[in-house]
């Protein structure tokens, strides 16, 4: 009897941008590990303050990985390359995940690739399916929103960004003027649930307006409309509102960001879509595309909740891909805070 050696590539993801420290080891046969540790630190501030979350991601780093090698049952012998976050993000914090990888890559003599977290969320999408290229991704995290076509692996064209604050923003600053806890936009999720989305009528910016988005307007109109309905009574109206209000927001934010998907899908006549980043955890966004891509007879492809907020995987999903297309980075690349496709 012949026995065959598969000869598998193992990828070990590091991703430190923001305020989650976070490791993982990604095969040909799916995910080995997956180690996650958020900073509770920043929630007393109302966001996240950078220093802090240095000092925490390198804390933790080394432990996060290690626990990600050990769930994996492998050593850092057994990877075939080092995926790390370059940008964007956190000079900082992307600082600390860089140097850790770096010293792991000159130790053991494992290559390094540089991951831009932006595509790892779209790529997210390749942890548990394999979307068919080309397809139309919109990415809206805390940073960003963007849609882009995908026509291959890494090749990447931006169809359309926000020009002002983005798509979890959107969520977090007019859930600060409600009074919800940093960040807003998990809690408004379920706090929606309960409201009517049609209780208040909020602006819906450039929505019949080409692929680029603008959500500046809609914190302002929830500001003036606390303002002039609250009057002296600002908690009471709040408590009283709050499902209400919370529904009408994302209702907003949500029916913006499906049609945007839905006209450059039909625009780029391609039968795949894309959603990812944190703000792809939001049920009623998940709800509204599932319905739209019905419609249309799109393939829609949107991560577990886990791939959806910052992740590891997402990394060593992505490392593995440019593993396979030969796009390995040297231990002098540096990474960046901020990206522009
Ligand atoms: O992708 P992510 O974890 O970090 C960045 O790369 O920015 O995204 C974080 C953003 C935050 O703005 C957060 O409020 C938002 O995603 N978010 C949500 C939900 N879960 C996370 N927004 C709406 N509904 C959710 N369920
Ligand atoms: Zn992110």
């Amino acid at each position: 009897m012949a026995f065959f050696i598969l000869n598998t590539m193992k990828i070990l993801g590091i991703e430190s941008s923001c305020d989650e420290t976070a490791a993982s080891v990604y095969t040909d046969s799916g995910l080995l590990s997956n180690v996650i540790s958020s900073q509770e630190i920043h929630k007393a501030f109302g966001g996240v303050v950078p220093e802090l979350a240095s000092r925490a991601h390198d804390d933790i780093i080394a432990d996060i990985v290690a626990k990600a090698l050990e769930r994996a049952n492998l050593t850092i012998d057994d990877i075939d390359a080092i995926a790390v976050t370059q940008g964007p993000g956190l000079m900082g914090a992307l600082l600390v995940g860089m140097c850790f990888a770096k010293g792991l890559a000159l130790q053991s003599g494992k290559p390094i690739i540089g991951v831009n977290h932006i595509d790892a969320h779209m790529y997210a999408n390749f942890i548990e399916n394999k979307p068919k290229f080309p397809c139309v991704s919109l990415v809206v995290s805390g940073g960003h929103t963007q849609l882009t076509l995908v026509e291959g692996p890494f090749k990447h064209t931006l169809l359309g960004k926000t020009r002002d604050d983005a798509a979890g923003e959107a969520f977090d600053k007019t859930g600060k003027i409600l009074g919800l806890p940093y960040p807003a936009g998990p809690e408004m999720d379920k706090i929606a649930k309960e409201g009517n989305p049609k209780a208040f009528s909020f602006p819906r910016a450039m929505i019949k307006d080409g692929l680029d988005f603008s959500f500046s307007g809609l914190k302002t109109a929830v500001l003036y409309h606390v303002r002039d309905h609250a009057g002296e009574n600002l908690d009471v109206y709040l408590k009283e509102n709050l499902p209400d209000l919370s529904a009408s927001i994302s209702e907003a934010i949500t029916d913006v960001l499906v049609k945007k998907l839905e006209r450059a899908a039909i625009e780029h006549k391609v039968p795949d879509i894309l959603i990812s980043g944190g703000v792809s955890a939001n049920s009623m966004l998940r709800e509204k595309a599932k319905k739209m891509a019905k419609k249309r007879g799109f393939s829609l492809h949107i991560p577990s909740l886990a791939y959806c907020t910052d992740n590891a995987a997402m990394i060593a999903v992505t490392g593995f891909m440019k593993a396979q297309a030969g796009l390995y980075d040297d231990l002098d690349m540096r990474p960046f805070a901020r990206y522009a496709l």
